[in-house]
């Protein structure tokens, strides 16, 4: 499973990026406002960070529109995707821009039929949002598990299942299960990964055993 971060704060994916666990980047038009600095900039600055897909996303929603800003939000590094929503005339837009090899990310997924046209129009990835179907008390996961199962069954669909609006630990871990190829992460749920009380109790007590023996590994 491949984990994109999910921010547009340039000194965080920095951050982030050293740990080694980020593939790729989302943002979008909330998170660039956020960010409170110029959305070309820093999808500029996250391009040259990251080598891996970063997400932008276009904000016209006619189509001839959409088209302009993507081919000109492809123009600022080779590893943009061109965020599209889920409309009909974002996915004429993902078929345009897909067709002259671009990578397209349609976003703002939450159905199965909406899974299957974005694989259609040839996107590179779609974007269930599972933690916004969950606050209305849907079942997110449930959406995933249902168009992995669609796309395994068409072996022609290159669309990969991008889990977003993720929320917690748990979702990654279910997504995972379910054979999601991406998941986008807030910071926080990459940092919450890693933490276990067991894990730092088990090494509080390693630590307190190994002071004891008056040992250094470098002074050996
Ligand atoms: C993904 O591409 C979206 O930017 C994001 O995951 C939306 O998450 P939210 O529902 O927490 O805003």
């Amino acid at each position: 499973m491949k984990f994109f971060v999910d921010t547009a704060d340039v000194a965080e994916i920095r951050e982030l990026a050293a740990t080694g666990f980020v593939d790729g980047v989302t943002t979008n038009p909330s998170l660039v406002a956020k960010s409170g600095r110029k959305f070309l900039d820093v999808i500029g600055e996250i391009c040259d960070l990251v080598p891996g897909p970063v997400s932008a996303e276009v904000t016209a929603t006619d189509h001839k529109t959409m088209l302009s800003e993507g081919r000109k939000l492809v123009k600022i590094a080779k590893n943009v995707a061109v965020k599209v929503p889920l409309t009909a005339d974002g996915l004429k837009t993902c078929k345009a821009l897909s067709s002259d090899g671009h990578m397209v990310n349609v976003t703002l997924c939450f159905s199965p039929g909406q899974a299957i046209l974005a694989a259609k129009a040839g996107a590179s990835f779609v974007s269930p949002f599972i933690g916004r179907l969950d606050d209305i008390a849907s079942d997110g996961l449930g959406l995933i598990a249902d168009i992995c199962q669609i796309y395994a069954n068409y072996p022609a669909f290159r669309t990969e299942v991008l889990v977003a609006s993720v929320r917690h630990p748990m979702h990654v871990v279910e997504a995972a299960k379910l054979g999601a190829d991406v998941c986008t992460l807030p910071p926080s749920v990459l940092h919450q990964l890693y933490a276990h009380p067991l894990t730092d109790k088990g090494l509080d007590q390693f630590l307190a055993d190994w002071k004891k023996t008056g040992q250094s590994i470098l002074d050996s």
